[in-house]
């Protein structure tokens, strides 16, 4: 989802991303802002309430979480602010702070539709319609001012960040506490298959529900069990950089990957008893990959397999302190993205391949769904500025447009603020 910003937010963004050194706290500020822009809208009075979720950002584990395989992402500090207040009527008029232009959008809780015009609106729109999918009763209207500061169309899951931010107001402002946050990712991630026609898995809405500071989530997506592992980064920060080629996952090839694996696996269970390619070793997999009746198909399993094992490694090297190897293992997903997987193209490549020649730099690779989007990498601090100079100007005269940086700080994820 694009996410346009003008210059007046774009100030507080700055502030809250640059690891609040200009502003004590901007999740406050923001929200005064917030709270002033949503009166001026739709009036003063009632119940007006505040919400926030993250972002999020994959360490790695990509494109494991729809082959039941293990990610490790974590939430951040940059997300998607809601204003929210419930209406007497079954009205629902939206405003985004990112898309001015389009002024106030309403539609109504008796016409749950998605539909292209309706754009960005169509992701919290999906969830109230979701939440009614599973039986929970939202019996009245709302007016819902939201504002995001995640860069956009970056991989960072901006509309994973708004599902799980719509969900959480959704679940306070009706009542419904028997929802857990598990819960709510689960109808994020229902809402954006079944009403926005991407088939996505479950890693950005858990992150950007579960998420907790400092902590990454070691998730295995073929059960959902998980457990947080402490970032302690000492002399490290983690940068991201965005290659500001757009992209959406729904005119990605996304869902063509997904079938591939989907494909292989059955291929995979002629010969083999298996319910997911992540429940393979590499091992198993060389044994049995001549059942995959197609070079291509092998490689995306191949991809799927490996990755959900140098994830299991990679938090084992974390454990035990060594961020060297587990860098490695990020360039080496990397690798694996670009030509197993092929879901990299010429700008991602081109970021973490100038990236890889930085000194300070443990490791780098492609974030999120690719196809544009942004790269992780893991920097020493004392070589940030280098790393954004060379690695922006390389990209600058390979791709012919400029990459923007930042560095993030890991957050908790959603809630009422
Ligand atoms: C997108 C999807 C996730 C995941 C990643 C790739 O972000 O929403 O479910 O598949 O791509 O790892």
């Amino acid at each position: 989802m694009y996410i346009g910003l003008t210059t007046e937010w774009r100030y507080d963004i700055l502030k809250s991303i640059n690891n609040g050194e200009c502003e004590v706290n901007p999740i406050e500020t923001i929200k005064k802002q917030l709270i002033g822009k949503f009166e001026s809208l739709f009036g003063k009075g009632g119940d007006i309430r505040a919400y926030f979720a993250p972002g999020r950002v994959n360490l790695i584990g990509e494109h494991t979480d729809y082959n039941a395989g293990h990610v490790f992402p974590c939430a951040l500090t940059i997300g998607t602010y809601a204003i929210v207040r419930k209406r007497t009527d079954r009205n629902l008029r939206f405003y985004s702070v990112n898309f001015e232009h389009l002024g106030v959008i309403s539609s109504s809780l008796d016409d749950l539709t998605a539909a292209r015009e309706a754009g960005w609106t169509n992701y919290p729109k999906g969830v109230i319609w979701a939440f009614g999918q599973k039986g929970y009763v939202i019996d009245c209207g709302m007016d819902i001012l939201l504002y995001g500061n995640i860069p956009n169309g970056s991989g960072l899951s901006s509309s994973a960040s708004v599902e799980v931010v719509t969900g959480v107001a959704l679940r306070d402002l009706f009542g419904l506490t028997e929802i857990t946050m598990t819960e709510i990712a689960l109808i994020g991630q229902f809402s954006e298959n079944k009403f926005n026609g991407v088939n996505c898995g479950i890693m950005d809405q858990f992150a950007i529900a579960m998420g907790k500071k400092d902590m990454a989530i070691f998730l295995d997506t073929a059960d959902l069990s998980f457990v947080y592992a402490p970032i302690c980064l000492k002399q490290e920060k983690i940068v991201i950089a965005c290659s500001n080629k757009k992209r959406g996952l729904g005119d990605s090839k996304y869902n063509e990957r997904r079938a591939e694996c989907e494909m292989a696996l059955s291929e995979l269970q002629n010969v083999i008893e298996v319910n997911g390619l992540g429940e393979l070793t590499e091992e198993q997999f060389e044994a049995h990959k001549d059942a995959i009746h197609s070079e291509v198909r092998q490689r995306r399993a191949r991809h799927a397999v490996t990755e959900n094992q140098r994830t299991i490694r990679a938090v084992a090297c974390l454990k035990e302190g060594n961020l060297e190897e587990f860098g490695k293992l990020m360039n080496a997903s990397h690798i694996s993205l670009r030509d197993d997987y092929e879901v990299t193209g010429k700008e991602l490549d081109a970021l973490v391949e100038a990236a890889w020649k930085q000194d300070g730099v443990i490791g780098s690779r492609m974030t999120g769904a690719g196809f544009g989007g942004c790269t992780v990498s893991i920097v020493r601090e004392d070589a940030i500025d280098s790393f954004i100079q060379n690695v922006g100007k390389a990209y600058k005269d390979q791709i012919g447009y400029a990459a923007d940086f930042y560095v993030v700080e890991v957050g908790d994820g959603g809630r009422a603020i």
